[in-house]
């Protein structure tokens, strides 16, 4: 008999029931003193897995209970969310996906387990793969943005990453795709309110990132909160048990959400916990993370013959399963056995610096404003406003995993060492959402004498992240007059306004988008976000970060992303009964795709070949660039594509590609890129997929933005 058989035959119910319990260190431990029952129950053997333990000592002391003291000695596992980075944070994933670069995808995934490997957990809740079109909703932070393909790609890059080629290695954890499925169009950007969506979007739009992460091997996936069309997912018998084990032959592990099993009370389809144990049983959950339901409920339901001892023992051998696969059966302390070197943390440092400097996205430069001229060389006044310039917790962002107390760098602690001979003025002006606007005056009185504005804005970081949505997801509090009363004073005095936006989501920002010379997104970057913005505004680096979400105008227009179907009525200022808005554009503030960099890109000469092609051949696309600008820039370029008829209402654009090109000023380059035909498939009438002949525009271009894109069309056959 091989171990897993072995343990089987000698578990009672209740250690079973252990296996597919998972229960928050704050539980078990006071800080790190252990607390009496829970501490006993791992002993038991009826607690199996933990979250929530930061440290290697900690999770080394538990795992010895379960491994020297209790009757089987099965290790748990021990798992956390390392959403952005453990202790070294990185930006957060909706301004990460907007690198467009699966190295670096993978890279941070990889770094990100290893330091977490090094403190003991064997496991993450990541990735997040929630595509968001509702900048509401705050969890938009911790996703991929808006589109699909983009989510698959990322996706994939991150199960590598955080797994790597092996996961017994002491350096891996099992990933865990999340959540299960789509979570994000939650009723009018409320965090946990009800979704209703058509069975279209939901396998156009929310099934293709977790087919992508099962695809590249996650080992583990998370059911949402949910529900979806009347279904709570944690109970959802044909997304769960039909087509994620049976359709796709998913065999890992499926966690619930935080108490979620209990929630289906609320949910108002369970009557009890035994009840609620019974739906996500039969669902499919394997471990019930926090509602204690299966070891309250189960037992009840085994005995009213309403689950089988067979159902419950198929978690408890994936759970066993997975245990084996992390290598934790034979060395339960091999992940954490060795302090990571200071090298190694010196350069995960350097990688959070690259990372940061390297998303930040350029919404506006006009007339140059940046790189800042003047004070990147010579010594001048830099007049450093808002509440978000001298705020380096707020810097890492909403998921901060075990870097609550790790050092971040503030804009003004960045500025301050990228130019020391500098004149830095600091004023917050105001707080980040207080209504007390008695600081205004003295902010603006910083503008005399400088050369430049930087004006910090935007949001602290837990407005956005999980509970965190906002109906109105602008400047909060009295920022707004701040940088209204700033940019008037700067203005008269002749000198640029350049605000950096700190957001977890596109902000509804149209009065700064026209005043300011120069906008910079900068979501949320990580411990090393000062130095990486003093890298961008000084020139040292030219800023390549492209929005994966669109910025919208107002928020009346959310959800807005730029793959809409068509509408028979195409928008037409001059016709009345056409598809628009009497009090705003139809279009974003900002595109997908949008971000400007040091150079200046021309794009002309798009080839695509063949002109006609069969399901099984290939596109080859290739456009040529000119950078017609002074400096060097990295360029990212996109490749859309849209059916001129198919038998269904398609989206206006689909992203199919990307590519990236750096070129000096004055010089000229090109890029290629394949297309498989059988990527232009498409989700026919009876939802299956279908490859129709007929004509296909191809799209490339710096952005969404339609007015930039150079066209060809070629025949499907
Ligand atoms: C979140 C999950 C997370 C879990 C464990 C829940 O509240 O929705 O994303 O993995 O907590 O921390």
């Amino acid at each position: 008999m091989n171990r897993i058989d072995t343990l089987m035959a000698r578990m009672t119910l209740s250690e079973k029931l252990g296996q597919l319990t998972m229960t928050a260190s704050g539980y078990t431990v006071t800080g790190p003193v252990i607390a009496g029952d829970s501490t006993q129950s791992i002993i038991d053997g009826t607690i199996g897995n933990l979250l929530n333990m930061v440290g290697a000592g900690p999770a080394h002391e538990m795992q010895r209970l379960a491994v020297e003291q209790s009757r089987l000695g099965i290790p748990l596992l021990i798992g956390l969310d390392i959403v952005h980075g453990h202790r070294t944070l990185f930006p957060i994933p909706l301004a990460e996906a907007g690198i467009f670069d699966e190295a670096v995808w993978e890279r941070t995934a990889r770094e990100a387990a290893r330091e977490g490997a090094a403190d003991g957990l064997a496991m993450t809740f990541a990735p997040m793969l929630d595509v968001s079109r509702d900048p509401r909703w705050g969890r938009t932070a911790e996703g991929p943005g808006e589109d699909p393909w983009l989510n698959g790609r990322i996706a994939q890059a991150k199960v590598r990453g955080f797994q790597g080629s092996d996961l017994s290695s002491a350096e891996s954890l099992a990933a865990c795709a999340k959540h299960f499925v789509a979570y994000s169009p939650v009723t009018a950007g409320r965090e946990y309110a009800a979704v209703d969506i058509s069975e279209r979007t939901l396998r156009e739009v929310h099934l293709p990132g977790f087919v992508a992460a099962i695809e590249a091997g996650v080992a583990t996936l998370m059911p949402a909160f949910t529900d979806l069309n009347g279904v709570p997912m944690t109970a959802h018998v044909p997304l769960l048990r039909d087509w994620l084990r049976g359709e796709m032959g998913f065999d890992g592990v499926i966690v619930s959400d935080y108490n979620a099993i209990a929630e289906l009370i609320e949910h108002g389809v369970a009557a009890d916990l035994v009840d609620a144990a019974v739906l996500a049983l039969k669902a499919g959950v394997d471990i019930d993370m926090m509602a204690d339901a299966y070891r309250k409920g189960l037992p009840v339901a085994l005995e009213q013959g309403r689950v089988t001892i067979d159902e419950i023992d198929a978690c408890v051998r994936r759970v066993l399963r997975l245990k084996e696969q992390l290598g934790l059966f034979d060395d339960p302390y091999r992940r954490g056995a060795t302090p990571e070197p200071a090298a190694v943390i010196a350069e995960r440092h350097a990688l959070a610096r690259d990372v940061a400097r390297k998303v930040i996205v350029m919404l506006k430069n006009e007339r140059d404003t940046l790189p800042l001229p003047a004070t990147a060389k010579a010594p001048g006044a830099l007049a450093v406003i808002g509440p978000l310039a001298d705020a380096s917790t707020e810097m890492k962002g909403p998921w901060w995993g075990a870097g609550e107390h790790e050092p971040a760098v503030s804009v003004l602690a960045g500025l301050r060492a990228a130019l020391p001979q500098t004149d830095i003025r600091h004023a917050p002006g105001v707080a980040i959402d207080s209504a007390d606007d008695s600081g205004i005056e003295a902010a603006v009185a910083l503008c005399d004498g400088a050369d430049a504005v930087l004006l910090c804005l935007g949001e602290r970081a837990t407005m956005s992240g999980e509970a965190a949505s906002r109906a109105t997801p602008a400047l909060p509090g009295r920022q707004q007059a701040l940088a209204e009363a700033v940019t008037a004073r700067a203005q008269a005095l002749g000198i640029p306004v350049v605000a950096i936006l700190f957001s977890g989501r596109p902000l509804v920002v149209p009065w700064l988008a026209e005043h300011a010379d120069a906008l910079l997104a900068a979501w949320f970057l990580g411990v090393e976000a000062g130095h990486a913005i003093a890298d961008v505004l000084t020139g040292r680096v030219s800023p390549s970060g492209r929005t994966p979400m669109s910025w919208p105008r107002a928020v009346g227009q959310v959800p807005i992303w730029f793959g809409q179907r068509p509408t028979g009525r195409p928008m037409n200022p001059a016709d009345y009964y056409t598809s628009k808005y009497q009090d705003v554009d139809n279009t974003p503030l900002y595109a997908f795709g949008h971000g400007l960099t040091y150079g200046r890109f021309r794009y002309d000469e798009l080839h695509v070949e063949p002109r006609r092609v069969r399901e099984q051949g290939t596109l080859t696309i290739s456009v040529t660039l000119r950078n017609e600008g002074a400096r060097e820039a990295e360029e990212t370029v996109f490749l859309f594509v849209r059916a001129k008829v198919s038998l269904v209402t398609r989206p206006l654009l689909e992203l199919k590609g990307y590519a990236k090109l750096r070129l000096m000023p004055g010089v000229a380059g090109s890029v290629k890129l394949k297309l498989p035909a059988t990527e232009l498939r498409y989700l026919g009438p009876d939802l299956q997929p279908l490859f129709e002949a007929g004509e296909v525009d191809v799209f490339v271009g710096p952005s969404a933005e339609p007015t930039g894109l150079l066209q060809q069309t070629i025949e499907l056959c």
